[in-house]
């Protein structure tokens, strides 16, 4: 399968912060592609800048072959509607809605969508696929735990049934056993829903072995880009990213 997301050449600022520098990578329909760096190095800055909350400086980003961000900002698609293109970002941190229940975030998460039946559908998608979900979707969203917060901000994203997923960090904070559990889920949706992942996380041993490729962000700036395995072996990335 081709190319469903190609950025090219892009950095972004703020103020005269160079956060991102003459950045291009490629990730390919159907897989998961990692991006590890440390804090500070720019992956969340790269994921906003996908979905449009972060202008370019310079370079320009297309989706299944067509441009959505470039420099010229006005020339830009503005979030809402790269997220209707099919692209849905779960950011850092979450972003739940605490005093909505988990269906009424789920709701929030198909904001596009008019047809309630598929709406209804979708929750149901969602329930299978997270049953602790579906066991507290009455339930205010702050009475949960952390990693169903997590899972709720994934399902949230996944209502609008997009082609790429952007998770930011999807295990910060997280117990090791709820992280892996989140990976496994993460990997369930890439095959059964045909969803094209791209992931930011700092557990680089589980985001590369999850990974059919990656890609290491220094200051700004791509260093290394590989299969994910190559990755794990890469003794540079070994050395700075896996304790090893
Ligand atoms: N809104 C902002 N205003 C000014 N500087 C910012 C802003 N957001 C990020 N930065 C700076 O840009 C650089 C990249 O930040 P970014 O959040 O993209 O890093 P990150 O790799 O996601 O880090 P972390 O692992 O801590 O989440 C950092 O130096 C950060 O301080
Ligand atoms: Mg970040």
């Amino acid at each position: 399968m081709g190319e469903i997301l190609k950025i090219d050449n892009i950095s972004v600022s703020y103020g005269n912060i160079r956060a991102l520098s003459d950045v291009s990578m490629t990730v390919s329909e159907g897989d998961i592609v990692s991006l590890i760096g440390a804090n500070g190095a720019g992956k969340s800055t790269l994921l906003k800048a996908i979905v449009g909350l972060e202008p370019l400086k310079a370079g320009h980003i297309e989706f299944a072959g067509e441009t959505i961000c470039q420099s010229k900002h006005h020339a830009s698609l503005t979030t809402d509607l790269i997220a209707k293109r099919g692209i849905a970002l779960v950011p850092e941190g979450r972003h739940v809605f605490a005093d909505m229940t988990v269906e009424e975030n789920l709701d929030m998460g198909a904001f596009m969508v008019r047809d309630s039946d598929l709406i209804a559908r979708r929750k149901e998608d969602m329930y299978d696929l997270f049953p602790i979900l579906g066991a507290r979707k009455k339930q205010k969203t702050r009475s949960l735990s952390g990693g169903e917060q997590q899972m709720m901000a994934i399902a949230r994203a996944l209502m609008s049934a997009p082609r790429l997923l952007l998770l930011d960090e999807p295990g910060l904070g997280l117990a090791p056993l709820i992280v892996q559990d989140i990976f496994n889920k993460i990997k369930l949706i890439n095959e059964e829903n045909k969803v094209t992942v791209f992931l930011v996380e700092q557990n680089a041993r589980l985001a590369l072995r999850s990974s059919s490729y990656g890609y290491v962000l220094e200051n700004g700036k791509i260093v290394l880009q590989d299969s994910g395995e190559a990755l794990l072996n890469n003794e540079r990335v070994q050395k700075a990213y896996l304790g090893a």
